[in-house]
């Protein structure tokens, strides 16, 4: 893959212990970026810090739902650090279910996580770019926020929702050395299959006309060059990379 420079940077990457997150902050590292890593699961975070075993790699246990604890942990780090890069990347899909048979709690909760959560760090973090004049923020959609995948009403809304944040925040800040952008990917081989039925995989799948899944690697290419210094002007704009499946 191309090099990118991110020495001297610090990049904040949510859901960062294990799929996109964690091959993301594993690049980030090569390439000599402070990363913090923030995901809801102790444990993971614990042995994957142990594995990398990097000086320049941080964690913090936060639940992107819980705005006063990312708070609290934004002023902390930007105490020290400037925050450069912002990776909106932790998600859930939640279970398989038509939206009127679908459980209110667990609907919220969707939104809660993909949705608030971006809008969470965003609100902690744009406000420390905004004085440094410098920000790349990247928002982990989905194609089913372009298309809406049956049975997943909730996930297909929420990631809808990230997608018109991007667009609204983007412009926003267009004006300063801030980049905001999203990424719509079709299915990956990561954990969060497990939590969708096989036939659903199986739909999204038949729908690729690439006929395959997406490799992990070929996601972190796209956000390392959106998270970098060489993106200087797209902004509020969406990037599929759904191999194929949706062309607009
Ligand atoms: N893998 C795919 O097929 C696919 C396709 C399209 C979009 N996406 C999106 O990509 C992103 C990453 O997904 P992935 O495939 O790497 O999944 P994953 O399940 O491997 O990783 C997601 C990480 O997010 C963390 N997380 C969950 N809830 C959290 C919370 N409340 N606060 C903090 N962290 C939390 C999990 O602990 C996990 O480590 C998600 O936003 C997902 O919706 C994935």
């Amino acid at each position: 893959m191309h090099k990118f420079d991110f020495k001297n940077q610090t990049a904040v990457i949510t859901g960062g212990a294990q799929g996109f997150g964690l091959d993301i902050a594993k690049k980030f590292l090569e390439s000599g970026c402070k990363v913090f890593i923030w995901d809801i699961d102790e444990k993971l975070l614990k042995t994957v810090a142990k594995e990398i075993d990097n000086f320049n790699l941080n964690y913090h246990v936060i639940d992107v739902s819980d705005y006063a604890k990312i708070k609290k942990i934004v002023d902390e780090i930007t105490n020290k650090y400037k925050i450069d890069i912002l990776i909106n990347n932790a998600g859930i899909t939640g279970p398989t279910a038509p939206l009127w048979e679908y459980d209110v709690e667990k609907w919220n909760k969707i939104v809660q996580i993909n949705l608030m959560g971006t809008f969470n760090c965003c609100r902690a973090i744009v406000p420390n770019m905004i004085s440094n004049n410098y920000g790349r923020i990247v928002n982990v959609a989905s194609v089913a926020g372009k298309d809406g995948n049956a049975n997943a009403s909730a996930y297909s809304a929420a990631k809808a929702g990230t997608i018109g944040l991007t667009k609204s925040l983007g412009k926003e800040l267009a004006d300063k050395n801030i980049a905001v952008n999203v990424v719509t990917p079709a299915g990956a081989k990561t954990r969060i299959l497990d939590q969708m039925s096989i036939e659903h995989v199986q739909r999204m799948l038949s729908k690729v006309p690439r006929g395959r899944f997406l490799e992990i690697h070929e996601f972190t290419s796209l956000i390392c060059w959106l998270s970098s210094n060489e993106n200087t002007f797209s902004t509020a704009a969406v990037f599929d990379i759904s191999g194929g499946r949706s062309t607009y």
